[in-house]
């Protein structure tokens, strides 16, 4: 989804604001804007693509030099995709420039007033009525503030906002959030603010934030003033310090952020597992004490909730319900006051996920979230939290956070048996895996794979048991970053219907682990090979029926976070395989902050 900066300091804004919108890149988008106020008025540069292919990059000239700017990396919501209607968006005296992320759910009543008032709008976008309500506040109310201007605004709008705005005559930079990111970077020198919908954009200026809760705005004009929006009193904040470091927002040595995330997982996982101990047990306690639990998450993290479900059934024989957070609604009529939702989000601001927080709060459940993202919209919005310490993921793909969410749940369903320690030592041997796998001389099978098929338009992946997530996980991975039609299913489904799909050279890939699964879906491997399907086995052993065989070690409960290594490997290359841009694959956003 969209991604916003704004700066205000003594340094050049639009270098600055460029940059970082490069590094929002990954949160998706296909237009791009800066506006830099100036002397004379506000400039502003807008073009649809790429922000790293556009020729007005270069062109400085066009756009003033001045020391406070907003920008914004569109992905469309309302309107197409056109230099109309992407970001910033003007006041129609040009002197107050606005970027927003978000929805405002009552943009046609309001623009419909904006425009008996004589405004004039230049795009399709629902956020186009916010410079203009500004505007009218100020021409309206006489001696009004740009600040109460801008705070009367929010007041009329509906849905969620990140906002930053900017106004040439008051040299006034303003944000405000509701239900959308937005982090404010504290300067190393005095006086310099960095706004953005994320903390890798800003991070090589400044490690000191400050997170806006919603009803908050900050205004910034030489220093920064938090005041509530509702009431306009002053609010105290500290900021706080992220213990990211630049080079894990960077490439490094590698081409795209998708194999640097892959190959750090030996790290990521032992980080992940190093947890307060009491923390970890009060939280199984919890598990076990609740009247029902509900694992609530989306896209992989709802795989990664769904594999920690059978990890509970296995070792701890206990019940836990796993909902995609988009038809959670569907659940609140079982929710009680003793009833433990435990959400699980990498970023933390998906919005099906917080949506389901609200409701749940609402009948009294306790809330824990499992997140990446410290001070994220999901950890501020639940009773406790546990951070996954994965660094920033910047790929749109979920790999090491996937597996760190894999690992805190398998260490939870240990503790909540009385085996912590058992646990700890199991995925302390499973991160040593992982870095074998992940090693460069043990991927070549895997790139072999991945050249038999690039070329393949579909693709099946079958497990039983604990690898039937796995296998959903699987399909997720390649489809979203080859576009190769892959598909997951629990083994025991083919003949129910989707074996129809098999003919000659059908490529299915077989999770088949040590465990009380493998002759059944050894069994079904058979069946599909026997109508023609091209076998690749994922598993501790070779057999006759692989006519591929990707080996992975057998770690028991703790497989499933073995066995998707390979797969991740296997998607980067069939991405790169088939000229696809593994980071930011197309349609895809990295954070889903809109419902
Ligand atoms: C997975 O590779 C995708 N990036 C996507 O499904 C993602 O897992 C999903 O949007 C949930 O994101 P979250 O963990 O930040 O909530």
């Amino acid at each position: 989804m969209c991604g916003i900066v704004g700066y205000k300091g003594k340094r050049e804004a639009y270098p600055i604001i460029v940059d970082s919108l490069k590094i929002l890149e990954y949160r998706g988008y296909d237009s791009w804007g800066v506006a830099i106020s100036g002397n004379l008025s506000t400039s502003v540069i807008k073009e649809i693509g790429m922000i790293g292919d556009a020729d007005s990059l270069g062109d400085a000239s066009k756009i003033n030099r001045g020391t406070m700017g907003i920008g914004h990396t569109r992905w469309a919501t309302h309107g197409t995709v056109t230099i109309e209607n992407s970001h910033p968006h003007l006041s129609s005296d040009g002197k107050i420039a606005v970027v927003h992320n978000g929805i405002i759910e009552n943009y046609q009543a309001l623009r419909k007033n904006l425009k008996k008032k004589g405004y004039v709008f230049k795009s399709e976008t629902d956020s186009e009525v916010i410079p203009y309500l500004i505007e009218d506040f100020l021409k309206n109310k006489k001696g009004i503030s740009f600040e109460d201007a801008f705070r009367k605004t929010l007041s009329l709008l509906e849905g969620t906002y990140a906002i930053v705005a900017i106004h040439d005559g008051f040299d006034t930079m303003i944000c405000a959030r509701k239900d959308s990111p937005i982090v404010i970077g504290v300067g190393v020198d005095a006086g310099e603010y960095i706004i953005a919908s994320d903390v890798p954009a800003f991070i090589e200026h400044t490690k000191n934030v400050v997170f806006l809760e919603n009803r908050e705005m900050a205004v910034f004009n030489g220093d920064m003033k938090i005041i509530c929006s509702v009431t306009g009193k002053i609010i105290t904040k500290k900021s706080q310090v992220i213990d990211w470091d630049i080079e894990q927002a960077k490439k490094g040595e590698f081409k795209y952020y998708m194999l640097k995330e892959i190959s750090e997982q030996k790290e990521t996982i032992n980080k992940a597992i190093h947890q307060d101990d009491k923390v970890i047990q009060d939280i199984a306690d919890a598990i076990n004490e609740s009247y029902g639990t509900f694992f609530i998450a989306s896209g992989s993290s709802y795989h990664a909730a769904l594999s920690a479900s059978y990890t509970f059934s296995r070792i701890a024989k206990k019940h836990i319900n796993v909902v995609d957070s988009s038809e959670f609604p569907n659940y609140e009529h079982f929710l009680t006051p003793q009833t433990l939702m435990i959400t699980i989000s990498q970023s933390g601001e998906t919005a099906d996920v917080l949506d389901a927080v609200k409701v749940a709060k609402k009948k009294g459940v306790k809330i824990l979230s499992i997140v990446n993202v410290m001070g994220s919209s999901l950890m501020r919005n639940s009773d406790h939290s546990l951070l996954m310490n994965a660094g920033p993921e910047i790929c749109v793909l979920s790999t090491k956070s996937y597996t760190s969410q894999l690992s805190i749940l398998t260490l939870l369903a240990y503790a909540s048996v009385g085996k912590l320690d058992e646990g700890k030592a199991l995925l302390r041997c499973v991160a040593n895996h992982v870095g074998e796998l992940t090693d460069p001389k043990t991927i070549l099978s895997t790139v072999e794979v991945a050249s038999y098929l690039k070329d393949k338009e579909h693709l099946y992946i079958i497990g039983r048991g604990q690898s039937y997530p796995t296998a959903l996980e699987a399909a997720l991975k390649i489809k979203e970053v080859s576009y190769i039609h892959a598909e997951g299913f629990a083994g025991g489904t083919l003949k129910h219907g989707p074996i129809a799909l098999i003919e000659k050279g059908t490529p299915c890939i077989v999770f088949a682990p040590n465990d009380e699964t493998k002759k059944e879906i050894l069994s079904n491997a058979m069946e599909i090979k026997s109508r023609g399907a091209h076998i690749i086995g994922v598993s501790d052993k070779d057999n006759e029926i692989f006519d591929d065989f990707i080996k992975v070690p057998d770690v028991g409960h703790a497989s499933p976070i073995c066995d998707i290594i390979p797969i991740q490997v296997l998607s980067y290359y069939l991405a790169i395989f088939r000229g696809c841009n593994p980071d930011r694959p197309r349609n895809l956003a990295k954070s889903v902050t809109v419902k």
